[in-house]
């Protein structure tokens, strides 16, 4: 009968990671970080930074106080602490750690379940966290990680049409359960989330009390749920299970990430109304993907700077950055671009190390147009 119910249990928590893994599509489209690197960063008179965190328009540094685009994108700063702490709002327990031109990354919370030596609950910690009233939704980069022997964790929120939720189950009894490093359901499991989140509840719940897990709780005293940036989470085996401070560690170093963007219509819509963002030189509006819409401005290819701020974007020298942007000859700028030619007397292809040759007989080929 318990098996029984330990089965329905799994082909349930089952279908759910099944049904759910559907919404992994999207491969996080390349982030850049031209905002952050602009030098019209904020808005004349309107601090930039807090501590390590650089604050860049359409975001503004202070709650209420016009630096942002909005209400949604104000960054409260609190000096009291070294470093300073940058957050959504005053008093909040989630700190911002970077803002790229689409996402914003925050610190983490980790929901938990502990338990004694004879397997009983000694403390529990549920976590939520909610957006809905700010420009961000829960990026598909974040995964829902569960850590922890023969326990679940769920995650449920809504979207504009329904209803949502994702999880998993992990097992384990012993020691020998645990397969090395790898989070593949016995002592660590991941699910993808659904997509255009802006909020979610989320808590571990016990298996099956009935087992004598005292054994197990030897080893693997707390389950741990976290929704995190997948490429920043490593499972390092029995040693994060038998980690009392695992909590701790994840929320210094794996962040969740959210897009953001700017309302909830589309460019089209956005540039027949008031306040469209994207009014400056050299760049352009793009939709964001998410199904509550908003877009976001960016620089046209060749050109960085704010282009959410006067005067826009500025034609990038890639003269100046042969790292990047390399060239063996000849370089010229120009605008949104270079040209890069070989030497008087020489021919091919210049952006390449050792890709031009002396004119003459080896190649009749050699371009006369290349030359400068
Ligand atoms: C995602 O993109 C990265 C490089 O941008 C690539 O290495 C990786 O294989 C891609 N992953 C998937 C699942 O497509
Ligand atoms: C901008 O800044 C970020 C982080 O500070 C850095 O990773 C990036 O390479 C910089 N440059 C550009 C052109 O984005
Ligand atoms: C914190 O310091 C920054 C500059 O270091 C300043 O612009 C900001 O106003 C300060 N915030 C508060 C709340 O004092
Ligand atoms: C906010 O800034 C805008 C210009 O960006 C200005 O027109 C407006 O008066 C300012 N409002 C306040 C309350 O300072
Ligand atoms: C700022 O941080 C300090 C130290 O963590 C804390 O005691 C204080 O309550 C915070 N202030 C606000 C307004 O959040
Ligand atoms: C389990 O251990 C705790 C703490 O030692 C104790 O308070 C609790 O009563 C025990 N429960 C059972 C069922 O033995
Ligand atoms: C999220 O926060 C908003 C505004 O504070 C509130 O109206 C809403 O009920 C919250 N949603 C959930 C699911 O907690
Ligand atoms: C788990 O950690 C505790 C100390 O936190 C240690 O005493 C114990 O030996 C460890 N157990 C295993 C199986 O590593
Ligand atoms: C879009 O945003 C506007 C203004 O912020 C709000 O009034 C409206 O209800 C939103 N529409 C939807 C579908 O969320
Ligand atoms: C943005 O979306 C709107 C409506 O869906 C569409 O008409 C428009 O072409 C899109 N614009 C861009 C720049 O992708
Ligand atoms: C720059 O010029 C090269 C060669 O004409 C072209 O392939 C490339 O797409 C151009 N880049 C931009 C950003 O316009």
């Amino acid at each position: 009968m318990k098996t029984l119910i330990i089965l329905l249990l799994w082909v349930l928590l089952l279908t759910f990671s099944f049904s759910t893994s559907s919404y992994t599509n999207s491969n996080s489209t390349s982030e850049t970080y031209t905002l952050i690197n602009a030098t019209n960063l904020a808005k004349p008179g309107c601090p930039s930074r807090c501590g390590d965190v650089i604050v860049p328009y359409p975001f503004g540094m202070g709650i209420d106080t016009n630096c942002s685009i909005g209400h949604g994108f104000d960054v409260y700063c609190n000096n009291s602490t070294n470093p300073p702490k940058a957050s959504f709002s005053e008093a909040d327990y989630i700190s911002i750690r970077v803002i790229s031109d689409s996402t914003v990354r925050i610190s983490n919370n980790v929901a938990s379940k502990c338990y004694f030596q004879n397997g009983t609950v000694s403390s529990g910690f549920k976590i939520w966290e909610n957006f809905t009233v700010r420009p961000y939704t829960f990026s598909e980069v974040n995964k829902f990680t569960v850590i922890g022997c023969n326990d679940y964790a769920w995650l449920t929120s809504e979207t504009e049409s329904r209803y949502v939720s994702t999880g998993c189950a992990t097992r384990c009894l012993t020691e020998k359960d645990v397969e090395g490093d790898q989070c593949s359901g016995n002592g660590c499991c991941q699910s993808s989330i659904p997509k255009s989140i802006n909020y979610y509840r989320a808590r571990v719940l016990s298996m099956d009390a009935s087992d004598d897990m005292s054994y197990t709780r030897s080893f693997n005293p707390c389950t741990y749920a976290f929704l995190g940036e997948e490429n920043a989470f490593k499972f390092n085996g029995l040693t994060d299970l038998n980690d009392t401070r695992l909590a701790e560690k994840i929320e210094a170093n794996v962040p969740t990430v959210l897009d953001w963007a700017i309302g909830n219509i589309s460019c089209t819509e956005a540039k027949s109304m008031g306040g469209f963002a994207c009014q400056y030189a050299n760049s352009r509006c793009v939709n964001s993907t998410r199904e509550s819409g908003g877009y976001r401005c960016i620089c046209n290819e060749g050109y960085e700077g704010n282009p959410y701020l006067s005067p826009g974007c500025k034609d990038i020298d890639e003269c100046k950055d042969p790292n990047k942007y390399p060239c063996y000859g000849t370089c010229v700028n120009t605008a949104g671009n270079y040209t890069c030619k070989s030497k008087w007397g020489h021919y091919g292809d210049a952006k390449s190390k050792d890709g031009c040759r002396r004119n003459g007989n080896e190649n009749e080929n050699a371009n006369a147009g290349e030359w400068e």
